[in-house]
């Protein structure tokens, strides 16, 4: 389990959600170890259906009705598993701003953007119209939209999906949060504005202190921002480490993996079918005792079948949940495998 720092700001910690299913339990959160430090930016990733989006609602509360939520997601000194609906509304609106994948989900399609831009702030800064009007027209010249303060006046059909995203992430910082989690904010965009919403995530974090968590399933995506990766697979962290090091030096055989993968695709011709990692995940509602991506990994051991290997430190700032990690020497070959 990763060690918090003085600076910690999250720290999610065993965090486990199950969602009830016809026939049973679906274990989409395994015993999540997460630490978020002030102003820091990590990047989550994962295969589809790895857990990211449960993660990330668990930790806002936003999981439906019925799911089970276990273990625990320190913010600023309280545990936000235990708050009630009313307190966590307050923490989403103003300590942690959201952005997700599609931003018509995030937008009240029949109100103006100025009005819903005012909203947190009247609500959760004490601003009059008035100020808030001055603010909301600010808050969008700064993401990037001109004619601020007559596009208050529009309506979210009236911009195009890149820019959407450009007045959701303004939203989400209305308040001044500490923290911003963004799930996909790119994936559903045209690869040509995808590059300019991420560098304006980046930079406006960055600028004004805000600490990041950014989920994608594209290691590609996370490795153009975040300081610190976590790897998700099946529901827990496998590898958690500072950015560089890691897709320098991958540790989980599924890290090196998913980064094989990669740069293969950037070496790939046009005719070529895309590569993907050998195998499926495994089907969460039975999970195999052992360590969950035993079945699909090169370096499999007869205790990887029997044992889950716990997230545990390898090097400094550095976890892997593994029982025989790759070194340098003997990275993974993906070739190997297929
Ligand atoms: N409300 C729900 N009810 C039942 N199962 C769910 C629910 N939401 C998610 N799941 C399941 O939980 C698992 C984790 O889903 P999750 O959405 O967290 O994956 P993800 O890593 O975000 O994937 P993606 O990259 O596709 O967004 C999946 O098997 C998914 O089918
Ligand atoms: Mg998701």
């Amino acid at each position: 389990m990763t060690a918090p720092g003085p600076d910690s700001l999250l720290e999610v910690r065993d965090l486990r959600v199950r969602f009830t299913v016809p026939g049973g339990t679906l274990s989409a959160v395994n015993g999540v170890d997460l630490v978020v430090r002030s102003g820091e930016s990590v990047g989550v990733v994962g295969e589809s259906g790895s857990g990211k989006s449960a993660t990330c609602l668990a930790i806002l509360g936003l999981h439906p009705k019925g799911t089970r939520v276990d273990g625990s997601v320190l913010f600023q000194g309280r545990d936000l598993v235990q708050l009630d609906d009313r307190a966590m509304r307050s923490v989403r609106g103003k300590q942690i701003g959201l952005v997700y994948q599609d931003p018509m989900a995030a937008l009240n399609p029949v109100r103006s953007i100025g009005a819903q831009l005012r909203e947190p702030l009247m609500l959760h800064m004490g601003m009059n119209r008035k100020q808030a009007d001055d603010r909301a027209a600010e808050l969008l010249a700064r993401v990037g939209i001109y004619n601020a303060r007559r596009q208050l006046r529009a309506y979210p059909h009236e911009f195009s999906g890149g820019m959407r995203q450009r007045i959701v992430i303004a939203m989400a910082i209305a308040c001044q949060p500490p923290l911003l989690l963004a799930d996909e904010p790119t994936t559903a965009l045209d690869v040509s504005v995808q590059a300019q919403v991420l560098d304006l995530l980046a930079e406006l974090t960055r600028d004004l202190g805000i600490a990041l968590v950014l989920i994608s399933h594209d290691l590609g995506v996370v490795s153009s921002i975040a300081d610190r990766v976590a790897v998700m697979y099946a529901g827990r962290v496998v590898e958690q480490s500072a950015a560089i090091p890691l897709f320098d030096a991958p540790r989980h055989p599924y890290t090196s993996m998913l980064l094989d993968s990669i740069s293969e695709v950037e070496n790939l011709a046009r005719d070529e079918d895309l590569p993907t990692i050998p195998g499926a995940p495994p089907d969460l509602r039975r999970l195999p005792p052992g360590c969950p991506f035993a079945p699909r990994c090169p370096r499999v051991e007869e205790r990887c079948l029997a044992e889950n290997p716990p997230l545990a430190a390898d090097r400094p700032d550095r976890q892997v949940a593994c029982w025989h990690p790759v070194s340098p020497e003997t990275a993974v070959d993906l070739e190997g495998v297929r």
